[in-house]
């Protein structure tokens, strides 16, 4: 074999499988070589015995997602992917959302036009799937299957995106059909509907009131519907972003009769409670305003116990990212509005990976391992991408992240997205990436290296998850 391109040194290598001592032999974006005394390469990066983990897998983002007036998302594909390369994520999926009446086809080219020359690191594409009119049932979503595009967000909330139980059965017959893997936002829209009317005659607007129009109870619900829809069609699913114990409680209920489904956390259900949307009527809670709400520090509990056992596959961002103090973001047209107006979503994409690691890892909550199947193997593999992302082999991507463990304080303004706070700021945390590569190339060591463009559109295959199970089930 000629030269290496890249030797990483003495690195402490962490997959979901395995930890150990190794250096890696990188030559055109790949790893080629894992082994002690490597020949020397063109480049040599020395881990010092660091622990190196597969870049990040980002399952669930939202970038530059087309909204409605005035609300704009404030990352692109350039700042999203930035940030997410500094926080140590390498490959981002965020979503191609069809607007009702809208062909999906149409919705994905517009979506490529977006991210096209953009990207800092590598991405997919998820499919919103808004308005499954027989064209895009028969025709769009099977085509755009066979074409890379392996995983569709169902909503059973929002206005302009929910379906309905007959709609849902459709959608997810095709997954069954063609081997795509259906994501689901599990909330009971008239529930919320009912509950916001009521509040809001009450004269019950604050940011806090969100939460009490989204009680656990209209999760618990949808989180049951949709399994049992799955279960009727017979098909895999993903509840994605579960915020606490009864949406948990129905998945283990689902996973005890055999059912596979698969299930989603983020970090907001991990660092933030209801109390962050505001402990009296200020509008500063407006800042944690995201679906589902977070909860409570019990709540908190049951998603680590979650993490740990196995109950949950994925942890992801839901990186939705809206300035604070700005007329496109949570302030829409410059004004403080009633809860139902502020624009739903936090920022996330650049902290996910370091939060994960100082609290889950470091505080001794989750194996190194079981964090590297978390954040990079088992959304690689839901989304169809590993073993080219989600782990350090010969053969795979040469995404890596080499981690710096010293204590800090975090500050939005050490950051890198386009957003004008972080919900975490003041947070300590224990590492950060020290160093990142994405496919080979040093994106991130303390400085950020732009290269627009150099993220490449992956087409996804079929999901090759393993069968859902809980290690332990109480
Ligand atoms: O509040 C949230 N989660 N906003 C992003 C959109 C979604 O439902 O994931
Ligand atoms: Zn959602
Ligand atoms: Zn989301």
């Amino acid at each position: 074999m000629s030269e290496l391109d890249l030797v990483v040194r003495r690195a402490l290598v962490a997959t979901a499988a395995d930890t150990f001592e190794a250096d890696i032999g990188v030559k055109e974006g790949r790893v080629v070589l894992l082994g002690r005394g490597l020949p020397a390469g063109l480049r040599e990066i020395d881990a010092a015995g660091r622990v190196v983990t597969p870049g990040g897998v980002d399952a669930h983002c939202h970038l530059d997602q087309p909204m409605e007036a005035p609300a704009r998302m404030a990352d692109d594909f350039d700042t999203g992917t930035r940030s997410a390369a500094c926080g140590g994520t390498t490959t981002v999926i965020p979503f191609a959302a069809q607007a009702k009446g809208q062909s999906l086809r149409a919705a994905v080219a517009d979506y490529h036009r977006r991210a096209e020359g953009k990207a800092h690191v590598d991405y997919a594409f998820h499919l919103i799937v808004s308005d499954p009119t027989p064209q895009v049932l028969h025709d769009e979503l099977p085509g755009l299957i066979r074409e890379g595009y392996t995983s569709f967000k169902i909503y059973m909330t929002y206005d302009d995106l929910k379906l309905d139980d007959g709609q849902m059965l459709d959608v997810l017959a095709v997954a069954r059909q063609h081997g795509a893997m259906a994501m689901i936002h599990a909330e009971n829209a008239d529930c919320i509907e009912w509950l916001t009317k009521r509040l809001e005659a009450a004269g019950r607007t604050a940011p806090r009131f969100h939460a009490q129009a989204r009680p656990m109870l209209v999760e618990r619900e949808a989180t049951h519907r949709a399994i049992s829809l799955a279960e009727l069609v017979d098909v895999p699913i993903l509840i994605v972003h579960v915020s606490g114990r009864e949406a948990v409680e129905q998945i283990r209920w689902a996973r005890a009769q055999g059912l596979q489904v698969f299930a989603e956390t983020c970090p907001q259900y991990l660092f933030l409670t209801a109390a962050d949307l505001g402990i009296d009527d200020s509008y500063h809670g407006a800042r944690c305003v995201c679906s589902p709400p977070p909860r409570d520090k019990r709540n908190q509990q049951v998603i680590w116990d979650g993490l740990n056992d196995g109950l949950f596959t994925i942890f992801s961002s839901d990186h939705a990212p809206f300035k604070f103090d700005a007329p496109d973001g949570k302030k829409p047209g410059g004004a403080e509005v009633p809860f139902r107006h502020i624009p739903n979503g936090i920022p996330g994409i650049e902290t996910r990976l370091p939060l994960l690691y100082s609290e889950g890892v470091l505080a001794g909550r989750l194996t190194l391992n079981r964090f590297v199947e978390l954040t990079a193997t088992n959304p690689a593999k839901a989304y169809g991408l590993h073993p080219r992302k989600g782990t350090i082999a010969v053969g795979s991507d040469a995404d890596l992240v080499i981690w710096n463990e010293r204590e800090f304080v975090l500050d939005n303004a050490a950051l890198h997205h386009a957003v004008d706070y972080t919900p975490y700021q003041g947070q300590t945390l224990r590492a950060w990436p020290g160093i990142t590569l994405a496919g080979g190339e040093v994106v991130w060591d303390g400085s950020f290296h732009p290269r627009a463009g150099r993220g490449m559109f992956l087409a996804c295959g079929a999901p090759s998850l393993s069968p859902a199970r809980t290690r332990v089930v109480p």
